[in-house]
């Protein structure tokens, strides 16, 4: 059994966790060979490869990144190259499906996120016979209720969170921290509830500037004299829009967002005359080590794909529902982002206990 496999899309702790994962088991397993792709689809149809074996594997379930490198532009379907100031884009699927026969690949495991997994249903419909397994820090894909990554993102906020906490306090400002989580708001969500935040702002629900105000002023009054207030990058105000920082040409989703921190910290100084200071939490929460929680979950989530890859069950995606490992078809998965249900049970708590998703009075 020849089996190839690559990681797509931005990176996230636990990556390497799921590639050992996935070849310890087939290895031990199923005597299969593994040959990786490097830097996502790019590899795939540049021919860019490396083995990976006992040697490949060893000593990287910690290590943060991927030993395979990653790409969030490289699409075969959708292949860009750049010609002076133009961006030309062509189809090479044949070149991808000419490289994996070379290799004599049976299954391509691919582990990313919603874009990747979309690029695979696509493989899968020419043919191929992929694997899934889900990766991203935004806790967005769909077909599963958690992804690996998430978890150590969420520790890194939080232990930002910690941080901002006591500078605020000490200087009486208010502390806006911007979690990434692109159009989902699981990380503001869940570092905002662990870091005890004030005010937690999500895609979700769009944010009305008064109330958010009227935390901040009603905080200073009651003598607490500082407000922290975590927003998710995707969050907007009503009627308005989300903030985006750049756009990356060729990569299934252009839109990188980034900015909306600084202009709700902005937004409150003006109105409320508290200070208030903006800290973007950026890449800091996809790099490093993952947490023993991603550790353990990547390589559940891995072993599963193996189990999938070894039963034949092609064009599936590993996947964590109601509480235990499952799998879920491809084509139910492409395209799209899993967002936080409004009845999801975490928001009722975090407004139990007091903490304002800026809703209008009365909302
Ligand atoms: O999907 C993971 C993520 O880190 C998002 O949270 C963020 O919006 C985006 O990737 C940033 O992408 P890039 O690495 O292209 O800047």
């Amino acid at each position: 059994m020849r089996i190839g496999i690559l990681t797509g899309g931005g990176d996230c702790p636990g990556l390497n966790a799921v590639i050992r994962a996935v070849a310890k088991t087939l290895m031990h397993e199923q005597d299969a060979e593994i040959v990786g792709f490097l830097d996502g689809y790019d590899g795939l149809v540049t021919d860019r490869t490396m083995p990976i074996d006992w040697e490949a594997v060893s000593n990287i379930l910690t290590q943060g990144g991927t030993i395979l490198g990653t790409s969030n532009t490289a699409n075969p379907f959708a292949w860009s190259e750049r010609d002076g100031d133009t961006i030309i884009t062509s189809d090479r699927s044949d070149d991808a499906l000419a490289v994996l026969e070379k290799h004599e690949v049976e299954c391509l495991v691919v582990i990313g996120g919603d874009g990747s997994m979309a690029i695979a249903g696509q493989l899968a419909e020419r043919g191929v016979s992929v694997v899934g397994v889900p990766k991203t820090i935004d806790n967005d894909v769909p077909g599963t209720e958690l992804t690996f990554g998430f978890q150590s993102a969420v520790n890194v906020a939080t232990d930002a969170l910690d941080r901002l906490h006591t500078t605020a306090s000490a200087h009486h400002r208010v502390m806006v921290a911007e979690v990434m989580g692109r159009y989902a708001g699981w990380l503001a969500l869940h570092a905002g509830l662990a870091g005890g935040a004030d005010v937690i702002l999500i895609p979700e629900i769009p944010f009305d500037w008064e109330a958010v105000f009227g935390v901040c002023r009603q905080r200073y009054e009651r003598g607490k004299r500082f407000s922290i207030i975590c927003v998710a990058e995707g969050a907007r105000p009503e009627g308005g829009t989300m903030v985006v920082h750049r756009r990356v040409e060729g990569s299934p989703d252009p839109i990188r967002l980034g900015g909306v921190g600084r202009l709700v910290a902005g937004s409150i100084e003006q109105n409320t005359r508290v200070e208030a200071r903006a800290t973007n939490l950026g890449y800091i929460q996809r790099g490093g080590s993952p947490c023993a929680f991603d550790r353990v979950f990547a390589t559940h989530l891995g072993f599963q794909a193996a189990r999938l890859v070894a039963g034949k069950r092609w064009n599936r995606m590993a996947s964590w529902q109601k509480g235990r490992m499952t799998d879920v078809a491809l084509a139910d998965v492409a395209g799209g982002s899993r967002n936080i249900a409004l009845d999801h049970p975490l928001l009722a708590v975090a407004r139990g206990v007091g903490t304002s998703f800026g809703e209008p009075d009365g909302s």
